[in-house]
């Protein structure tokens, strides 16, 4: 396996003490037959490959849906994005949000969270309740307004 990107990409990139990070939200309809264990050979593949990319996020995974939210250095965001678009697991993957920022990662600790569609609320509150830093504040403030909205209605009804 190659050396880790993360710490490199993060320190040649960073403003004041904060790496310059690449984030990405999508939403996508898992393709027929995909099941609790081809998610699980996924979130495998992610744990893998993640840490090499200097890669942290999560992925929900409910009704049929897949949210994910990916973080790190662009270029291997990017780059991982080019795959994943292409995975046959998947069709109409929509991006809901592409950000680069210097700020704090929101998810240090996960290579590649599976969270269920009852748990997501749960987790953004944690993260917000987490966070010092205003920009993390602001996107996670405007993803919950969106599920409290309904507008990610259908991951939250298969809780
Ligand atoms: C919804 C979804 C999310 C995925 N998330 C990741 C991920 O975070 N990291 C990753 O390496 N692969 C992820 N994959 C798998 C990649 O598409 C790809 O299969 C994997 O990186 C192995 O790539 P390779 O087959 O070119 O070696 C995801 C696939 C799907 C369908």
């Amino acid at each position: 396996m190659k050396a880790p990107h993360r710490s490199q990409s993060d320190e040649h990139s960073s403003v004041n003490g904060l790496p310059l990070l690449y984030q990405t939200i999508y939403c996508s309809r898992a393709t027929a037959g995909v099941d609790e264990a081809a998610v699980a050979n996924i979130i495998a593949a992610a744990r893998r490959m993640n840490p090499v990319l200097g890669v942290t996020g999560l992925l929900v995974c409910g009704s049929g849906v897949f949210f994910q939210w990916i973080e790190g250095p662009r270029d291997n965001v990017m780059q991982l994005m080019d795959r994943i678009r292409a995975d046959p697991r998947h069709e109409h993957v929509v991006t809901l949000s592409e950000t680069e920022e210097s700020r704090e990662r929101l998810f240090p600790q996960w290579d590649m969270e599976l969270v269920s569609a009852s748990e997501i609320r749960d987790v953004l509150i944690d993260a917000l309740d987490d966070t010092e830093d205003e920009k993390n504040t602001a996107s996670l403030s405007l993803i919950l307004a969106h599920l409290e909205a309904g507008g990610i209605a259908e991951l939250g009804a298969v809780a």
